[in-house]
């Protein structure tokens, strides 16, 4: 069995990403295709999701497999004191793949080389969420009909906004300009800034949204990570930073669409959604097609 796992968007190569998308797409045309009858996939979900665990649970059922697993940790026996490492070999014992999501930045890496069976990270704290970004870029070709050359413009919590650091990865590959608006306390992290360095990709920051909203292709809204800070206050400082309302986008350019990985909490007014260059809920959807083509390239199957 192949033992490739996706736990970082570094871990696939431009021509791995691209075959990714492609797949996707004839996912999107054909929604059921059960090559997968007689697999067991475990989806352990250690912190809350919506979106990403009931779309990759949808996604292996659509692909005819079977899926086992947890979306609260309380009631497995971590409870009673059992290592994740035990956990993640016992598991492995029983299924084909694993899928996890855990708060702890640099877990998915150490699952997958305890692991016997390909692990796909779902979200580690603060650090990656490479199926956010593989359907963020699907969502991306989508609307714009190409990857190369765009001007991304991210918003709001790029310090602790996980899908952020994947996505500029992964953007990396394609030519890209960055417009980073953030406050002061959720700045992009140096290390990311000093990879786009070391790649020549130019970037500005801004802390006003205002600023740079009609000079992008592509503009990425993000929440403020409440369940990241540990200071409450500092919380209460910057959780309503920016807001985004229909009446703002007058000026955007035409092919401009507004993505989000949700969910969004009041970054955009709900008057945003009925608009023609929000994408954020057909994003979402993209989720399903994009993790299906996940499973099956991670499965050696497409
Ligand atoms: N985008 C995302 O990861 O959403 P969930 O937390 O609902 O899975």
């Amino acid at each position: 069995m192949s033992k490739k796992s996706l736990i970082s968007i570094r871990d696939f190569t431009k021509e791995e990403i691209l075959h990714v998308l492609e797949t996707a797409k004839e996912f999107e045309k054909n929604k059921e295709q059960k090559f997968l009858e007689g697999k067991v996939i475990a989806s352990l979900f250690f912190e809350p999701s919506t979106r990403t665990r009931l779309s990759f649970e949808t996604a292996i059922n659509r692909l005819g497999a079977k899926v086992i697993g947890f979306s609260d940790a309380t009631n497995t026996s971590q409870s009673k004191g059992e290592t994740l490492k035990d956990t993640i070999i016992m598991v492995s014992n029983y299924v084909d793949m694993i899928v996890m999501r855990h708060p702890l930045e640099g877990s998915s890496r150490y699952a997958s080389e305890v692991a016997t069976v390909p692990v796909v990270n779902a979200g580690d704290g603060a650090n990656q969420h490479p199926s956010q970004t593989l359907l963020d870029l699907y969502s991306i070709l989508q609307t714009q009909g190409t990857l190369e050359g765009l001007t991304i413009n991210m918003v709001g919590d790029l310090k602790y906004g996980r899908t952020t650091h994947s996505l500029l990865q992964a953007m990396s590959h394609f030519n890209p300009k960055f417009i980073f608006t953030a406050p002061e306390e959720l700045k992009m992290p140096q290390e990311y800034k000093d990879f786009l360095d070391s790649k020549g990709i130019e970037y500005i920051e801004t802390t006003s949204l205002d600023e740079h909203l009609n000079d992008c292709d592509i503009l990425y809204m993000t929440r403020v990570q409440q369940e990241r800070f540990t200071d409450p206050m500092e919380y209460e400082r910057v959780k309503d930073v920016y807001r985004l309302e229909a009446s703002m986008l007058s000026g955007v350019r035409e092919n401009m669409k507004i993505l989000h990985p949700l969910p969004r909490v009041t970054e955009i007014d709900q008057d945003v959604d009925d608009n023609p260059h929000a994408y954020y809920f057909k994003q979402a959807e993209n989720g399903l097609y994009v993790r299906m083509a996940i499973i099956s390239y991670l499965l050696g199957y497409r």
